[in-house]
């Protein structure tokens, strides 16, 4: 979900439109907006941004200052009435919020008690009456209101108020949730992400946890919680409008697939140069006695990250012979992990807000680990919570199903095993170079690949139809299988399982037939013989198989019914490459479907809540 404002001398209503358009992607199911124009008016919408749109274009929307919102649905079914923005039992103040308030329904009790009647399931609402509740028995600000509010509330938000007898004035807070904003010329902006400030100005104050913001036209008044005035830190936004729009491409997602071999790039620049055999890392550098000393490392991380976390295992076990464990940021969480000294977790995250993997570092943190975080958003709640790390440097991200950022993530967690590995002395310098040259070549093997979309585009609209698929590999291909199969479920709602090759044995060989598509990522590797062993097992039992097969493969070709070929590449960086042809057949599945690809349904781009 989604939050725009804006206060200053334009038509107010106008920005938060197209700024709630550009935050479409993180992913929604209804939308709003209030205003103040003879009055506080609200207006809100389940479905597209379009719909209110469509529903306000009658109205008189005149205003200099606004507030809107994209609501991802977590307490109350997605309609009109769960929309935000909620107003107060007077009607006088608006309020939108992400994220959740955990004792809502205490909150909810003692509110119902003294007389407040809800018109919406939600617990924003419930926070915003029981701010009213405190302004009016306190006969306080709006300001000391809120204040008092956020003491007793339990849970994560962002939150951006307006007040109908203060119409020159927006009033937000944020714990856990991101909230950015711009700084203009006589006007301010707020957003969840940069996206949509980015065309107006460059100037932004990332909100800190705890903080409150009081903003006027011409004034930003930062204060904690203690109401002690802060110093807002500006900063210089580094991403420009082209990052965020098409470009010529039909959506976002096959775009951000094609930046790849850019995107792998600017992950490496500044960072290898495999000619000096070197390899620098700023980020950690400080860190890293204890990073090559860590008798454990924990990567914690959700969805696709969470991916590139297995892989990471596989790279960072042999490369530096430290174990590692690679845990649901979720689960990992609310287990009572045991972390001791020397433990290290490193927390991969795209966004660099979901929840679950903040609070699961959060704890960590408590418990004396030392945090490494490998974020694609500078600035990020995790990568300002993390005690060093790594930006993976992809670029804004706008397709829902991670692409370019998973492969980033890949290339950012081989140059920190490549790193560690050196400072311990675990690999031998030829293999450290050898590997250098071969993270030089990743970005030219995945250009090559992506010439591979028409073959794959035919490969998709002959299996598009299938009820479900299987994703197979080995070893540093096992997490590519995974991954494959989350982006097909992702954006083409087929149903796809990923498994190790080997264990396809076990249980899902019962499930092949002669309707199965079989996705079998069989490059050359250590397990290779072993993998055409799995296909012949596929075969036996009539499944269709799709093979990914390294170029000169004469073994699986006549074997299959469908080869994709990729560039040769070590098996270490293989991955990076093998993804590719997985993302590709998965979107143009999705397309031929007739899907929203960039925003698939139920998905959230950036989940914020638990
Ligand atoms: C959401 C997205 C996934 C993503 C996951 C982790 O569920 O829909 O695509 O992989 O969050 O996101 P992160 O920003 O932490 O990498």
């Amino acid at each position: 979900c989604g939050i725009v404002a804006y206060i200053g001398q334009r038509e107010a209503y106008p920005i938060v439109l197209k700024g709630l358009k550009r935050l479409e992607y993180r992913g929604y199911d209804s939308a709003g907006v209030a205003i103040i124009n003879d009055g506080l008016k609200i207006y809100k919408k389940k479905d597209k941004v379009a719909a209110l749109e469509e529903y306000a274009s009658s109205k008189d929307m005149r205003s200099h200052i606004a507030i809107g919102h994209t609501r991802w649905a977590t307490h109350g079914e997605p309609c009109d009435r769960n929309a935000h923005p909620h107003k107060s039992g007077d009607g006088k103040l608006a309020m939108v919020h992400n994220g959740i308030i955990e004792n809502y329904v205490q909150l909810k009790q003692e509110l119902e008690s003294k007389g407040h009647v809800f018109e919406s399931d939600t617990d924003t609402e419930v926070l915003l009456h029981f701010i009213e509740e405190i302004k009016k028995s306190n006969n306080s600000t709006l300001e000391e209101a809120l204040r008092i509010a956020l003491k007793r509330v339990v849970g994560a938000y962002v939150i951006v108020l307006i007040d109908e007898d203060n119409p020159d004035t927006l009033i937000a807070a944020r714990k856990g949730s991101p909230l950015v904003i711009g700084v203009g010329k006589g006007e301010h902006f707020l957003a969840s992400d940069a996206s949509p400030i980015v065309e107006y100005t460059k100037e932004v104050v990332y909100v800190n946890d705890y903080e409150i913001a009081i903003i006027k036209a011409d004034e930003l008044i930062l204060k904690n919680i203690s109401n002690e005035r802060q110093t807002p830190y500006i900063q210089k936004l580094d991403i420009d409008l082209a990052a965020i729009e098409k470009g010529g491409y039909d959506h976002f997602m096959l775009k951000e697939i094609f930046e790849q071999p850019q995107t792998i790039h600017d992950s490496l620049r500044g960072r290898l140069d495999a000619p000096k055999g070197t390899l620098t890392l700023g980020g950690i550098r400080e860190h890293m006695d204890l990073l090559k000393n860590a008798k454990r490392i924990i990567i914690v991380a959700c969805g696709t990250s969470w991916h590139a976390g297995l892989v990471a295992e596989y790279m960072i076990e042999e490369l530096c012979r430290i174990p590692v464990e690679v845990e649901y940021a979720s689960e990992f969480r609310y287990r009572n992990p045991v972390i001791g000294q020397g433990d290290v977790i490193i927390a991969v995250s795209q966004s660099g807000e979901t929840a679950d993997t903040l609070v699961a570092i959060e704890s960590a943190k408590q418990k004396g680990a030392i945090i490494l975080g490998v974020c694609n958003v500078v600035g990020s709640s995790i990568a300002r919570m993390s005690d060093a790390g790594a930006y993976t440097h992809a670029g804004p991200e706008i397709g829902v199903a991670s692409t370019k950022a998973f492969t980033a993530q890949l290339t950012v967690l081989a140059l920190i095993g490549l790193k560690v590995a050196m400072e311990r002395g675990s690999i031998s310098g030829q293999r450290f170079q050898h590997l250098l040259n071969e993270m030089d070549q990743v970005s030219k093997k995945v250009a090559i690949a992506l010439k591979l979309n028409d073959h794959v585009k035919e490969i998709a609209e002959k299996y598009k139809d299938a009820r479900d698929f299987l994703y197979l590999g080995r070893g540093y291909n096992f997490p590519v299988a995974l991954e494959g199969a989350l982006k097909l479920k992702e954006i083409s709602y087929i149903h796809a399982e990923g498994y190790p090759a080997a264990e396809m044995k076990h249980g899902p060989i019962a499930l092949v037939d002669e309707n199965l598509p079989v996705v079998i990522v069989a490059t050359k590797d250590s397990f290779y013989e072993k993998v055409v062993s799995n296909i012949q097992e596929i075969k036996a039992r009539k499944g269709k198989v799709i093979a990914v097969v390294t170029e000169g493969d004469t073994t699986i070709p006549p074997m299959v019914d469908d080869v994709i070929v990729v560039p040769a590449a070590d098996e270490l960086v293989a991955p990076i490459i093998s993804v590719i042809p997985l993302q590709l057949l998965a979107y143009h599945i999705g397309v031929s479907k007739g899907y929203d690809v960039d925003k698939p349904r139920n998905l959230a781009k950036s989940v914020t809540v638990e």
